[in-house]
């Protein structure tokens, strides 16, 4: 007899998923989502106390520890158990600033967290999903993967990398049964902000800079995004149809504004799409002269 359709079965049952960065924000609320659908899950973070409060509330094995770790990386997939049906790369970060005046290292680190570190998360987990084949890898990107924008250049080169890397990736790993999906929200309310405020905060207070003239607007321009911003649960919701789809898109934008501009990039020119930018970021005419 064929197995009575449950309405109460969850649409992860029987699943188990990595989330990478599930102390808050997006992390938290796909966990959150992926345990009322019957995932067993794995989180990771840095903050112990936020980390277990959500691997707590979600039944979840959690890693504590810095993404970028190798040895974190080795123990979220023993903690998997040897099988891992999908992997949300979640953990990331904004690092603000001009793209002249964000030390190397800052740099380096934003392409580590945002990028380098996705991309070994993946590779420790192929071997498993190879075996199976079939898995998901699911790549929180961002609208700021598909263009640059002032003041987030280093951010939007670690969502550019993660965007072709997962391109190229998509392709090797059908042949396996494997689904590469990015996701690629606009403005989200979370920490994200805050979180990029206080790595920015000396760079954007400093009055001595060539760049000081962008500055004034930041306040601005950030309540502008928190208008348009969307909620967590929001992205969850799209990470759960790319997780559970027979045949989900390369990529999703997520919020209204994600939608919209993953529109204009396909219809208008380039020298329109820099002076819209220009527009909602304010940026001045003319740089003030050098002392
Ligand atoms: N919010 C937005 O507007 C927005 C828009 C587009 C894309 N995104 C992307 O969405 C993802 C999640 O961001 P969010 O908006 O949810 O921001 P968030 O609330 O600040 O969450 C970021 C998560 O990543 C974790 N994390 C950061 N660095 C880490 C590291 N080195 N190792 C391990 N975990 C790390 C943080 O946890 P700990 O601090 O505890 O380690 C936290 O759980 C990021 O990749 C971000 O680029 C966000």
């Amino acid at each position: 007899m064929p197995p009575r359709y449950n309405p109460r079965m969850g649409r992860l049952d029987g699943r188990t998923a990595i989330v990478t960065g599930a102390s808050g924000g997006i992390g938290l609320a796909t966990a959150r989502l992926f345990h009322a659908e019957g995932a067993r899950l794995v989180l990771n973070a840095r903050r112990a106390d936020r980390l277990q409060a959500a691997a707590q509330e979600t039944g979840a094995e959690s890693v504590c520890g810095d993404i970028t770790d190798p040895a974190v990386r080795t123990n979220l997939v023993q903690a998997a158990g040897g099988r891992v049906d999908i992997l949300v790369n979640n953990a990331g970060y904004g690092q603000p600033g001009p793209c002249e005046a964000v030390p190397i290292e800052a740099a380096r680190r934003q392409m580590e967290v945002n990028f380098f570190a996705a991309a070994e998360m993946t590779r420790a987990v192929l071997p498993a999903m190879r075996g199976a084949r079939s898995g998901r890898i699911l790549n929180v990107s961002s609208i700021a993967g598909r263009f640059g924008y002032p003041l987030f250049g280093w951010y939007c080169a670690s969502k550019h990398a993660l965007e072709g890397w997962s391109d190229a990736l998509r392709l090797e790993l059908a042949p396996f049964g494997i689904k590469v999906v990015l996701i690629e929200p606009g403005p989200v309310r979370t920490d994200f902000f805050e979180v990029a405020r206080a790595r920015g905060d000396a760079l954007l207070s400093d009055k001595e800079s060539p760049y000081r003239d962008f500055y004034v607007a930041v306040d601005d321009i950030e309540a502008d995004m928190m208008k348009q911003a969307g909620e967590p649960e929001g992205v969850a919701r799209v990470l759960l149809k790319a997780a559970c789809k027979r045949r989900p898109r390369a990529r999703y934008a997520v919020t209204g504004m994600a939608k919209m501009m993953s529109v204009l990039l396909r219809v208008l020119p380039r020298s329109w799409l820099d002076a819209a930018v220009n527009r909602q970021f304010q940026v001045p005419k003319r740089a003030p002269p050098e002392e």
